[in-house]
């Protein structure tokens, strides 16, 4: 390791934001094992200092694969003629909430396709208002919508939301998406959840074809500058009924895996407090992925709980692991995995973003 790279995790390492975008992709593009693991190291070290050696944890529910967007990486993609679709009932979404609350789980994320309609924005409030008595902190994935949908939902007991940005880089957007998929109004969406008091969740994926360490560094000084509070970033995994597919240059399993690690790493060195997701599609490409993110800077995991029969039908990527593991099977795995690397669950807490908490106050 030279002494640059070295100079730059101690600066990284003392105050958030402290790089430049060439200097976040210098450490994005680390040379070597030796550049790696210091840091991996530096990053660990930061999360520590934050969150301490303890892991927040929510209870995911995949509660439908309809998609009204065609996402050209994505398996759930509209034009997927191959997907059978499903929508989760109320009743199984307020099960799915029960099992979360009766484990432990302080906090739970309902995520599927992006559907825009009044009758769905009824459907989730309705859900939403039936959860509330269980107390729990609700994150919501559920795509881009207007200012008053989001505030129905917020009003209706959401307190987060996640919207990956995808790429911070307009014109790389588009060539990732068909006509019609508007990276404006993606960011207009995150403004306007941010204003609404949302703890704001964004991301990318790495390892996508034409995609380069200094358009990482840039999406890492997004994530600053649109102030999120938790990010969810993993590597892109090709699907084969998807047709972004992968360059002649493509990296290995190996290498995504790698690329994912580094760029939770230098995010966390470049945020310090946000809360950060070890991505289930690390865990697709190893089965130590997931303990693999945390040592390199992640503090969230956030296993599946949905019922098995469903889980098939969710795959935005192949080879998405546990297809048939039960919630029960799901918690004793985490506490096994969190273990593994010497941390502990926080059961029974929200686990609310330290970035949040410290800028609302
Ligand atoms: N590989 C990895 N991640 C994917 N996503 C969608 N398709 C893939 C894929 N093929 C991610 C996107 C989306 C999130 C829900 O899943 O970043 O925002
Ligand atoms: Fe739909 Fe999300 Fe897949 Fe895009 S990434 S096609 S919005 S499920």
């Amino acid at each position: 390791m030279n002494a640059s790279f070295a100079d730059m995790l101690r600066k990284a390492s003392e105050s958030p934001k402290a790089l430049s975008v060439p200097e976040l992709a210098r450490l994005l593009a680390a040379e070597d094992e030796g550049e790696r693991r210091a840091l991996h190291a530096a990053a660990y070290a930061v999360k520590v200092r934050h969150v301490g050696r303890r892991v927040s944890v929510r209870g995911l529910v995949e509660a439908g694969n309809v998609c009204a967007k065609d996402c050209l990486y994505c398996g759930l993609r509209r034009s997927n003629a191959a997907v059978a679709r499903y929508s989760l009932a109320a009743d199984e979404i307020l099960h799915v909430a029960e099992v979360a609350k009766a484990r432990g789980y302080a906090s739970l994320v309902i995520q599927s396709g992006e559907v825009e309609s009044d009758v769905h924005t009824r459907f989730v409030e309705d859900v939403l208002r039936r959860i509330a008595p269980l107390d729990l902190g609700v994150t919501l994935s559920l795509g881009e919508q207007t200012e008053d949908v989001f505030r129905r939902w917020k009003d209706a007991g959401a307190s987060r939301y996640l919207l990956r940005i995808e790429t911070s880089d307009p014109a790389y957007y588009a060539k990732l998406h068909p006509a019609g998929h508007d990276w404006k109004r993606r960011v207009a969406c995150l403004e306007t959840l941010k204003r609404l008091g949302y703890q704001l969740g964004t991301g990318v994926m790495c390892a996508l074809p034409g995609q380069t360490p200094e358009m990482l560094a840039r999406d890492i000084a997004f994530f600053g500058e649109i102030d999120a509070d938790m990010l969810g970033m993993g590597p892109y995994i090709p699907h084969p009924d998807a047709p972004l597919g992968v360059a002649p240059e493509a990296p290995d399993d190996a290498a995504r895996l790698r690329l994912g690690l580094d760029l939770i790493a230098v995010a966390r060195l470049h945020l310090h407090d946000v809360n950060i997701a070890a991505a289930t599609s690390l865990q697709a490409l190893a089965p130590d992925g997931r303990e693999r993110g945390l040592l390199a800077g992640a503090n969230v995991l956030m296993p599946n709980l949905t019922d098995v029969q469903w889980r098939a039908g969710y795959q935005l990527y192949p080879g998405k692991p546990n297809l048939d593991e039960s919630a029960e099977d799901a918690t004793a795995a985490l506490e096994r995995s969190v273990a593994s690397v010497g941390e502990s669950i926080l059961w029974n807490a929200r686990g609310d973003s330290p970035h949040f908490r410290r800028t609302m106050r």
